[in-house]
């Protein structure tokens, strides 16, 4: 295969290859689970392709970043990526994702050694897009949000082998005053449910024993075929495929979570027993100017639903403080809100202004020093709510899928269907030297200690 990369033979001729080298590639992943999926599918099509994955960009003639825009943070990490490599003239950079879709061809002048830019609507095109860029095209773009295709490939180069990521539903119809994510994925597109079965079915023949079912807002999947499943219907087919022990599900919106969903839950227990709800604010007032279409009342009724369940569902949730406006009142409401749930853990932040969001044009931004006070504030209250729920388990015994071993602390890494990570020693298998059989192993582990963020056990012989 040849490298036709024009501005790089310019630079240097004998980087031409022959016909039996590899292209290479690296690639780096940001942001969320979708984001690392859309990697694994992003991997395979360049497989398929010819191109062979290589562990640095040092080695690769291509370099990606499959970037997140969700916060300025996130943003900034792919521009200060991209600054390491600008002078080293025989690498092709492209720029994926969630910041490629929000900054569009502006990466080009930022970042002039760009030749890529493309969100993740685009992806179904990248065979063509590497055409153009080994014909030497350097201003190759794939930015059309406009879309109804889903991004749908038998080739994604899976991270791991015991648990497997699905892609059911792609893009958001909502519009939370704060988010980007709809201007980022575009358009809410659901995947056919026979799509979707297949897909499990061969990981389950393959072997993978977890399924994660992936989506911006998962509770609004809705089947495009005759069929029409629901998401509750589809969780459920997914709960009876031969092999498949455990499904999991993230993310959810509440204006859209039903009752169901915890029915299915409470009658099957391949279904895994955590929901992750995100509430972003336990104030009415500050969930309307957020425009979250839910009321604090709605949202609890969500929670009491999962507390009356059968089964003993973990909870989780997101949070963000300092929303334009967000009174201590109102703050206030927050952390009321964390003590009446008491959440198994949650991801919180500072609100960050994002580009066309609603919420750009709203007054009374809050200072960034006041919403670090208000954040340190709720993980420390969280923390506690954590460490003595955490407690309540000492003594119990979980099921627990073996992930991994830790050779610093000498023990093998679990994680309980609540989603806990739960860290045991195995008597029969003090360590996995020479026999890494336990990975991927399902067995029952007993709770010996807590902390706020994991537990430690001992599994039963
Ligand atoms: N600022 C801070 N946090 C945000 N999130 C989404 N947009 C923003 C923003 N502009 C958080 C929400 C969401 C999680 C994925 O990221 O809590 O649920
Ligand atoms: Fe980041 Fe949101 Fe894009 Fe995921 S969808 S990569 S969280 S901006």
């Amino acid at each position: 295969m040849r490298l036709h990369y024009r501005r790089a033979l310019s630079q240097c001729q004998d980087t031409i290859l022959s016909s039996k080298e590899m292209k290479t590639f690296y690639i780096e992943t940001f942001g969320c689970q979708m984001n690392v999926h859309d990697s694994e599918k992003v991997i395979g099509t360049l497989l398929t392709q010819g191109y062979s994955q290589v562990e640095t960009p040092e080695e690769a003639e291509l370099i990606l970043y499959n970037t997140c825009s969700i916060r300025d943070k996130a943003e900034q990490k792919v521009f200060n990526r991209l600054q390491q490599f600008k002078k080293d003239k025989n690498k092709v950079f492209g720029v994926l994702g969630c910041v490629a879709q929000q900054e569009g061809e502006k990466i080009f002048e930022r970042a002039p050694h760009v030749s890529l830019v493309a969100g993740s609507a685009s992806y179904t095109k990248l065979p063509q897009m590497l055409v153009q860029l080994e014909a030497g095209n350097h201003r190759v773009t794939g930015l059309n949000l406009d879309t109804e295709e889903t991004f749908e490939t038998p080739f994604a180069r899976r991270d791991n082998p015991h648990r497997a990521y699905i892609t059911i539903i792609e893009g958001c119809d909502k519009s939370c005053a704060y988010c980007v994510v709809p201007f980022t994925r575009g358009p809410e597109r659901s995947r056919t449910s026979d799509s979707v079965m297949r897909e499990a079915r061969e990981l389950a023949q393959m072997g993978y024993s977890e399924i994660q079912l992936l989506g911006q807002n998962v509770n609004s999947y809705r089947d495009p075929s005759p069929a029409g499943w629901d998401f509750a219907r589809l969780l459920r087919a997914m709960g009876e495929i031969d092999g498949i022990r455990r499904v999991r599900f993230t993310t959810s919106h509440p204006r859209d979570f039903v009752k169901d969903i915890i029915d299915a839950i409470d009658e099957n227990p391949v279904l895994c027993n955590h929901v992750h709800l995100p509430v972003q604010s336990g104030s009415s007032a500050v969930l309307s100017r957020m425009q979250r279409l839910y009321t604090r009342d709605e949202y609890m009724r969500r929670i009491d639903w999962m507390k009356k369940a059968r089964r003993n569902i973990s909870i989780t949730s997101d949070i963000i403080v300092g929303f334009p406006g967000e009174t201590e009142a109102e703050f206030n409401e927050t952390l009321a809100l964390l003590d009446e749930v008491e959440y198994d853990s949650l991801f919180s932040f500072k609100y960050s202004r994002r580009p066309n969001t609603p919420a750009l044009a709203l007054e009374d931004q809050i200072p960034e020093d006041e919403k670090g006070r208000r954040l340190t504030i709720l993980q420390e209250k969280q923390r506690a709510i954590q460490v003595r729920r955490n407690g309540d388990l000492v003594g119990v015994v979980e099921e627990t899928m073996v992930e991994g071993f830790n050779k610093a602390t000498g023990q093998w890494i679990g994680r309980t269907s609540q989603n806990r990570t739960l860290n045991f020693v195995h008597a029969a298998h003090p360590s996995p030297i020479g026999d890494e059989s336990l990975v991927g192993k399902y067995m029952p582990v007993r709770v010996t200690r807590a902390g706020p963020n994991s537990l430690a056990g001992e599994a039963l012989q």
